[in-house]
């Protein structure tokens, strides 16, 4: 309301050269105010008062790229660019030798590819609902774990320790295991089935 008020000040300034300046002013007051204000509403941050509506995307978008899926999904399952800042996927792409001590061999060629794929949708490029939460939680740090990032420990809060143990788990890492809508970018609590 404020932003049409001020827009007919000025269109009316437009047509009316013989304004006073004072207007101009108020004007352009009023606006400012108005866009702040926008931001401001925009910024509140509750996941239990259905907020789902101002992030521009729902989801996290499932993987769409074979060389990233069948090179990085061969030992387990290939987690979403958006679940991590690019500067994590970064420390990960070149750490292959030693990745959480397994040595991954890659070619060069598929290198790049995967790279490419996950440092251009990474957490931080994406407005959807998780990733903006993932980025917020780190506050600029890149762990090179998922089940690192403070946001995701924090939801699992309530599970027991021990269920993450079992052998059809293993750990917090095996999102598929208990999520599952997990392969679709789906990480709502209501699809969440946890094996025996
Ligand atoms: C040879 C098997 C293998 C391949 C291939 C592989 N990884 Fe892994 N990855 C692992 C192991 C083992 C872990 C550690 C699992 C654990 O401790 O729970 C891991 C863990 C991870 C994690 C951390 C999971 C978490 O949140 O704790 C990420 C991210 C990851 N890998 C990304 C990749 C990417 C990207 C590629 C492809 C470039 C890849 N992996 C290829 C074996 C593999
Ligand atoms: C042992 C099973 C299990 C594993 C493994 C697991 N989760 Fe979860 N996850 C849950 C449960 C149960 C909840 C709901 C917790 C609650 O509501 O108290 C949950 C909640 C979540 C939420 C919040 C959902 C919401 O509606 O607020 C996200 C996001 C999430 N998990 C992501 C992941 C990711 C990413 C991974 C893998 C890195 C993962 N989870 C691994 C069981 C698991």
């Amino acid at each position: 309301m404020l932003k049409i008020f001020g827009q007919r000040i000025i269109e009316e300034i437009i047509l009316n050269k013989n304004q006073n300046r004072i207007v101009f002013f108020v004007a352009l007051i009023l606006l400012i105010n108005g866009v702040f204000i926008m931001a401001l509403a925009d910024d509140d941050d509750d996941d239990h008062h259905n907020s789902s509506k101002k992030y521009k995307k729902k989801y996290i978008t499932p993987v769409n790229n074979p060389t990233y899926e069948e090179e990085c999904g061969a030992c387990h399952f290939s987690y979403q660019p958006e679940l991590l800042p690019s500067g994590s996927w970064k420390k990960i792409m070149a750490g292959l030798d030693d990745h959480f001590g397994e040595a991954v061999e890659i070619d060069t060629e598929s290198i790049n590819v995967i790279s490419g794929y996950l440092i251009s949708n990474s957490a931080e490029k994406s407005s959807a609902k998780r990733a903006v939460k993932i980025v917020r939680s780190l506050g600029g740090r890149t762990p090179i774990r998922i089940s690192e990032i403070p946001y995701i420990i924090e939801k699992h809060d309530e599970v027991d320790p021990k269920i993450f143990n079992r052998e059809s788990i293993g750990s917090l890492a095996n999102c598929t295991a208990c999520h599952t809508t997990a392969e679709k970018g789906i990480y709502d609590d209501d699809d969440v089935k946890i094996p025996k």
